[in-house]
């Protein structure tokens, strides 16, 4: 743990991977809790961990934090850069981490305030590990990170998600068409089974469930024999498919055209999950976490995640978070609800 003799704390800034709603209410939340609370000095970082790498970053004023709160997006702006990975072509650079350690050191920082999804929290270990002081903030639309029971982003992109689906239904009803729309959530399903049942879908297809397209098919068409005009089949980007076909949607489209011989349309909804304005819960949910990370700082309480547990703000430590997902699990309660009241999960 890196100790320095200061009276006003230094912190830094930084959103990496993935955007998503809500963004800049936590980095406002950290900020302004930071100036205004603790009279700590707030550092943003460009562009996620390239920031600390090439050591590009601007000091943030009351001002700056101030009209940001609804914005979508990140005033830091972001990027999908793993100093401990690599990108994948090749072996890491190791440089990399040594340079944010450096960096870290000539910002002269008392501290590294990551927001960001599960591999963030996995750099930001690493970066705990190596004696920086760092805490992390769970943001994805996902809601997949390991030790909350809740992400900010994941409200509005349900939000989206089931206006989408809402829309669906009149022009599904019109054509008498068998509606497929496919939602983010990269491996785990939780978009996709709450915005599944919000947005009233038939069949509601996610990564933690094995479905089987027979059973699809099959459910389908007693519907379409019970004179039930359409269908709305909600599915999760990361399911199984088989062969060369890249979309969930597109793939399932084609299987059910040729199993019901019904007729079928596809939508993927993609970035317009992630984009706008946040939701009111998730600006409250970014904005407590943020507060909650610089009270962490304020109290020394370093190489910790803020969370959220029953409805409580919590932290835990970042090296129990990093390395896990937070997936679906099958026996949750929604899926039992659903599945009783006649939606089909392909099983
Ligand atoms: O993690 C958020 C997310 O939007 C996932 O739902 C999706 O799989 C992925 O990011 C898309 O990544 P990229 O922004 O790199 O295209």
């Amino acid at each position: 743990m890196i100790n320095r003799v200061t009276t006003t704390q230094k912190i830094g800034i930084l959103t990496a991977g993935g955007d998503c709603p809500g963004i800049n209410a936590a980095i406002r939340g950290v900020g302004k809790t930071a100036i205004i609370k603790y009279n700590m000095q707030v550092i943003g970082i460009s562009d996620g961990f390239t920031g600390m790498i090439n050591k590009e970053y601007t000091e943030l004023n009351e001002n700056d934090l101030s009209g940001i709160l609804t914005h979508g997006g990140t005033i830091l702006g972001t990027s999908r850069e793993k100093p401990y990975k690599g990108n994948g072509k090749g072996k890491p650079d190791l440089r990399k981490p040594l340079l944010i350690k450096e960096h870290y050191e000539q910002m002269g920082l008392d501290c590294l305030v990551c927001i960001g999804g599960n591999g963030t929290m996995k750099t930001a270990s690493l970066l705990a590990k190596e004696g920086l002081n760092v805490v992390g903030i769970p943001k994805t639309i996902d809601n997949d990170v390991w030790g909350t029971d809740r992400s900010f982003g994941f409200d509005s992109a349900v939000n989206i998600a089931t206006e989408a689906i809402d829309r669906l239904h009149s022009t599904a009803n019109s054509h008498k068409r068998i509606m497929i729309i496919e939602l983010m959530g990269h491996n785990a399903g939780w978009i996709t089974l709450y915005a599944g049942i919000a947005g009233g879908g038939d069949v509601i297809l996610i990564p933690e469930i094995d479905y089987y397209e027979e059973k699809v098919a099959e459910y389908l068409l007693k519907r379409a024999n019970e004179r039930k005009a359409y269908s709305i089949v909600v599915v999760a980007e990361g399911i199984r498919v088989q062969g060369k076909e890249k979309s969930a949607a597109g793939y399932l489209s084609k299987v059910i055209g040729e199993l019901t011989g019904l007729e079928t349309r596809q939508t993927v909804l993609g970035y317009i999950q992630r984009g706008g304005t946040p939701s009111p819960m998730d600006r409250i949910l970014a904005t407590r976490y943020g507060s909650a990370a610089a009270d962490l700082i304020a109290g020394k309480n370093y190489g910790r995640m803020v969370a959220m547990r029953n409805n409580t703000i919590t932290s835990i430590p970042l090296s129990e978070v990093a390395g896990k997902t937070r997936l679906v699990e099958p026996d949750n309660p929604l899926i039992g609800k659903a599945v009783g009241m006649g939606t089909s999960f392909g099983t």
